[in-house]
C-alpha cells in the first residue's frame, strides 16, 4: 500500500490511500446479508468461504480450553487463567494496559464506547462500519443514546476531511458532542490502515479533544498483513481503546477490551458486569486465549488465513477470470460475479454473502482453511456460469 502526503496534513494520507480504492465503491448501496442466505437456502453445506465465523476453535485454543476443565476455580474473573491473559497483553503489547474479556465483538465495542460517551456524546465512524450496519444499535443503546455520525469513503477508511466537515456541522450545544473516532482494523472491506493513517486519525481526534476506539475483531490479520508490533498501530500510534477479537482467530468465544490509558477503563467491571458480559466461569473464555497469545498462534492462524485469502484471490482472477474489486490486505476477497455464477456456485453448496450491490461478493477466509479448500472453490468456480453481470 500506498501513498504520500504533506506531513503538514498527515491525514491527506488517508483520503489518498481510499482514492485509490476505486471512488466507485465509497457510496454503493451495501446488501442485507438475510437476502444472499435466502438465496442459499438450497445450497448444500460449503461454509468454509462464509466468512471467518465459520471455522472450528483453533487445536491449541481447543486444548488449553480442555486443560483448563479441572477441578476448580475461582470465579467471574478471579481465576489464574484470567490473569494470565492480562500478562499475555501486557507483555505483547509492551505497555501496562487494563484487559477484559466479554463474549462477543458487539458487546466488545458496545462497552468500550458506553466506557468512553455519555449520552449525549457521538462517535464518528466509517458508514459501514459494523457498530453502525451490524450491531443492531448496541452502541446506541449502552451509551444510552449516543449517536453514530457516518462518514463516507471507501475501503471503509474514514475520510478525515469528511469527519472535520461532519464536525463543523454540529450546531454545538444543539447537537451530540463529537468524543470517539472509531476506525476498524482490518476495515470492513478487509482494508489496512497504515500506522502512519492511525496516528493521522488519532491526531485528527485530539485536535478534537476526542478518543479513538479501534474496533479489531481482525486485528491479528492486520498485525499480520503489516508485519509489525502490535503497539506500533495501537497506543503508539494514539489509539485509546481496542477491541481485540478472538472468535475470527481461533476460539469459541472471548474478545479482549484493551485500555491503553489505565484511567478510561474505571469502574469498568461494574459496566460489564450489569450488561450481562461477566463471565461467571471467566476461565473457559480465558483459557484459549491463552493459547492464543502463546509462541504467537494468533499470529500464524492470521498469518494463515491472509496468505489463503491472497492464494485464492490470485487463482480466482486467473483461472476463473473472476475480478477482484478491491486490493488484497487481510483475508477477505471482495469479487464482482454475474448472477449466474453465483447461483451455479450456491447450488453446488458454497456459501458466501453479497456484499455490495449489484454484483460484489465477500469471500473470507479463516485460520482453518486447507489448499484443498481453495483448490475446490477454484475448480468449481472455473467451470461454472461466466454470464455477465445482471
Ligand atoms: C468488523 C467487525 N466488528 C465486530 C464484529 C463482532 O461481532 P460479533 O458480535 O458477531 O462477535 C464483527 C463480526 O463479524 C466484525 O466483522
Amino acid at each position: 500500500m500506498i501513498c504520500l502526503a504533506s506531513p503538514k496534513r498527515p491525514w491527506a494520507r488517508v483520503r489518498q490511500a481510499n482514492a485509490l480504492f476505486q471512488d466507485r465503491h465509497s457510496r454503493l448501496p451495501m446488501t442485507p446479508k438475510s437476502i444472499s442466505k435466502i438465496d442459499m437456502e438450497n445450497g448444500g453445506g460449503r461454509h468454509q468461504f462464509a466468512s471467518d465465523n465459520t471455522a472450528a476453535i483453533c487445536p491449541e485454543a481447543l486444548a488449553a480450553l480442555q486443560s483448563a476443565n479441572i477441578d476448580w476455580a475461582p470465579s467471574y474473573g478471579d481465576d489464574r487463567w484470567t490473569a494470565r491473559v492480562r500478562e499475555l497483553v501486557r507483555d505483547i503489547f509492551e505497555t501496562d494496559c487494563e484487559a477484559y474479556l466479554v463474549f462477543n465483538g458487539t458487546a466488545a465495542n458496545a462497552l468500550a464506547l458506553a466506557q468512553l460517551c455519555q449520552s449525549f456524546h457521538s462517535v464518528i465512524c466509517h458508514e459501514h462500519a459494523h457498530i453502525q450496519t451490524d450491531e443492531c444499535g448496541a452502541p446506541e443503546f449502552f451509551t444510552k443514546g449516543a449517536k453514530l455520525l457516518l462518514v463516507g469513503a471507501a475501503a471503509g477508511k474514514i475520510d478525515i476531511d469528511e469527519a472535520a466537515t461532519i464536525i463543523a456541522r454540529q450546531p454545538e450545544v444543539h447537537a451530540h458532542k463529537p468524543r470517539v473516532v472509531s476506525i476498524t482494523q482490518a476495515t470492513e472491506f478487509g482494508a489496512v490502515y497504515t500506522q502512519d493513517e492511525i496516528a493521522a486519525v488519532s491526531k485528527f481526534a485530539r485536535g478534537h479533544e476526542m478518543f479513538v476506539h479501534m474496533d479489531g475483531a481482525r486485528f491479528a490479520n492486520a498485525v499480520a498483513a503489516l508485519n509489525c508490533a502490535p503497539k506500533a498501530i495501537t497506543w503508539e500510534a494514539g489509539v485509546d481503546v481496542l477491541c481485540f477479537g478472538g472468535t475470527k482467530n481461533g476460539v469459541a468465544a472471548g474478545e479482549l477490551v484493551i485500555f491503553f490509558k489505565k484511567e478510561l477503563a474505571r469502574e469498568f467491571d461494574y459496566r460489564q458486569k450489569q450488561a450481562g458480559q461477566l463471565a461467571s466461569k471467566m476461565r473457559f473464555l480465558a483459557a484459549p486465549w491463552i493459547a492464543l497469545l502463546t509462541d504467537d498462534v494468533w499470529l500464524r492462524n492470521a498469518q494463515h488465513s491472509n496468505r489463503a485469502a491472497r492464494k485464492l484471490a490470485q487463482r480466482l482472477q486467473t483461472e476463473a477470470k473472476i475480478e477482484i474489486v478491491f486490493p488484497m490486505e487481510a483475508n477477505a476477497v471482495f469479487l464482482r460475479m454475474s448472477e449466474q455464477r453465483v447461483r451455479d456456485l450456491h447450488a453446488r453448496g458454497w456459501h458466501f454473502y453479497k456484499f455490495i450491490e449489484p454484483d460484489i461478493y465477500r469471500i473470507m477466509c479463516s485460520w482453518s482453511v486447507s489448499e484443498q479448500e481453495i483448490e475446490d472453490l477454484v475448480a468449481d468456480a472455473s467451470c461454472v456460469g461466466r454470464g455477465s453481470s445482471v
